[in-house]
């Protein structure tokens, strides 16, 4: 493009990748109060989000993008992984039943593009149990939706946990290797995603480096920083992100793939129950992040527009909170599609575009009214109540560093029994915790903590069942202990 003058640079960049720029959204469903899905759609279009990744293949929850030309990731568990190994006839059925059945007819079917196979099957908690079956499940799925007719416009891959890569000291992306237990499985993988066409995914959380280790330098998290450079022969890292990425990129490359496309299945920052959860701390990474993966600039060894899908589009209240009560924060997006913070996902400065987040409209609230502490009540059961309110809800505001971490006792009893209350759906029943709680009109919001008001339950079943939400969480707690020993690298910084 010759006539791109300096002066119009950016600009042109913004021509050029106008069809690139789009992050990508994980839309997980593991909600109390889940948020109709018809709302959910509306707002993935109000935001023109045109990337969707799922956990599972919900029928309802990918049903409601029929028609909407929403590009569509569907994934198979790692539970399942195993029968769509062994057995071809398995996989014929799984992408029949999945993917193929909700296919284009007459403008009204789900543009589904891709299948994730399992969800970071190799960590190493797993102690190996996936390591068998993964790749064989991958091409048996892949030849199933070739046989179907989609070997070209819909590819499979393995979404992966950064701990599929190694860096030893000094740390440095250009020494990446594969993991060596799975090393030779890692390059057969690629191999077999380099024929396919399809991407190498992985998940990438500079929140939990930081969270996980002591030492690692804040601003080394962010993509402002000038400092806490790792210097790799003539490129320079000011961030974990593009360290990560690039190790990724070099033990692709040594594995004879210096091309793959890569995809960050996973990445975010959350906001509440910790220190660093925080509005402030998530909008600086978000927007940081949305403007260095769209402004055309990649990495040291990619450059170019980066794809990724955030981590997570909303909020979701009935996820373990085993890795930290920070786990049901991680949404751009309250969970009733309420914005937390100002956030342009187009890459404001590099496009030259301010676009914010549209909030979700027509959201069915219940009656505004809470449950609160009676405190002209003997109060001796106090805790006991308490306690039971919030394993039965959700109390991770509370939480040290959380957004409602400064109530008093009977501050956290009122927050406590109103979650139980909203979760059953204001039950009168659900406000009494033995004559303790009483049901007001008055918000007892204060400052940053903020008392929720339920949704109305969804009429539409969810294929999420009772104890589904815990599923993947329980995948979430196995991929925080690898965090572990990758972050333990950056404490040399
Ligand atoms: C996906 O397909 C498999 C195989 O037919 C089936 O057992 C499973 O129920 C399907 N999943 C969903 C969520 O419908
Ligand atoms: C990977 O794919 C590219 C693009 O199709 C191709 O040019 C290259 O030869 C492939 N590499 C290997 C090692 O198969
Ligand atoms: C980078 O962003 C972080 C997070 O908002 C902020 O604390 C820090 O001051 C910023 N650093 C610079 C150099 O602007
Ligand atoms: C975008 O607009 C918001 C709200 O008006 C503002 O806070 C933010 O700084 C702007 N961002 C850029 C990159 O201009
Ligand atoms: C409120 O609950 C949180 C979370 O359990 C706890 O850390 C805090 O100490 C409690 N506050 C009081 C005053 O008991």
């Amino acid at each position: 493009m010759r006539w791109c003058l300096v002066a119009l640079k950016l600009w042109c960049h913004f021509l050029l990748f106008v069809e690139a720029t789009t992050l990508g959204v994980n839309w997980g469903t593991m909600a109390f109060n889940p948020l109709p899905n018809s709302i959910v759609v509306k707002m993935l279009q109000d935001n023109q989000i045109t990337r969707v990744k799922l956990f599972d293949a919900n029928p309802d929850v990918i049903k409601s993008m029929a028609g909407t030309n929403i590009e569509v990731m569907v994934a198979a568990s790692n539970d399942e992984l195993s029968s769509l190994a062994t057995d071809s006839a398995a996989a014929a059925a799984w992408v029949r039943d999945n993917v193929t059945q909700y296919l284009a007819s007459n403008n009204n079917g789900v543009n589904i593009k891709w299948v994730a196979v399992g969800n970071e099957p190799f960590l190493t908690s797993y102690n190996g149990v996936y390591e068998d079956v993964a790749l064989p499940a991958l091409q048996n799925v892949q030849a199933a939706l070739a046989n179907a007719g989609h070997g070209n416009d819909i590819k499979a891959t393995i979404p992966c946990n950064a701990d599929v890569i190694s860096t030893p000291p000094p740390y440095l992306p250009s020494q990446t290797t594969w993991r060596a237990d799975i090393a030779s499985l890692m390059v057969q993988i690629s191999q077999f995603l380099n024929n396919t066409g399809a991407p190498f995914m992985v998940n990438l959380y500079p929140f939990l480096s930081l969270v996980l280790t002591t030492d690692f330098p804040l601003p080394y998290a962010f993509f402002n920083s000038t400092s806490n450079s790792i210097v790799d022969g003539t490129h320079v890292y000011t961030n974990v992100f593009d360290a990560s990425y690039d190790g990724l990129v070099t033990a692709l490359t040594n594995a004879g793939f210096p091309s793959l496309p890569i995809v960050v299945g996973e990445i975010g920052w959350p906001t509440d129950g910790f220190q660093s959860a925080n509005i402030q701390f998530a909008q600086s990474f978000m927007s940081q992040l949305a403007n260095h993966m769209l402004s055309g600039t990649g990495t040291p060894l990619r450059p170019g527009v980066l794809q990724g899908y955030l981590f997570s589009f909303l909020d979701e209240d009935a996820k373990s909170i085993a890795p930290g009560a920070f786990e049901r924060h991680w949404g751009i997006f309250n969970y009733d599609g309420s914005i937390k913070y100002t956030l342009d996902l187009s890459g404001g400065v590099a496009n030259g575009v301010n676009s914010s987040l549209v909030a979700a409209k027509n959201v069915p609230y219940l009656p505004m009214q809470w449950c609160v502490i009676n405190p002209n009540t003997d109060l001796t059961q106090l805790q006991a109540n308490l306690d039971y309110a919030c394993d039965h809800g959700d109390c991770t505001a509370t939480y040290p560093g959380g957004s409602c971490s400064s109530l008093t006792v009977e501050g956290n009893a009122s927050y406590a029994f109103n979650n139980y209350y909203q979760y059953n759906d204001q039950d009168t029943g659900a406000c009494n915790f033995q004559g303790l709680a009483e049901v007001t009109t008055t918000n007892p919001s204060t400052g940053t903590c903020h008392f929720f008001i339920g949704l109305q339950p969804t009429t539409v079943s969810s294929s999420t069942s009772d104890v589904a939400p815990f599923h993947r969480a329980s995948l979430r707690t196995l991929s925080l202990s690898m965090m572990v020993m990758l972050g333990s690298w950056i404490l040399q910084l």
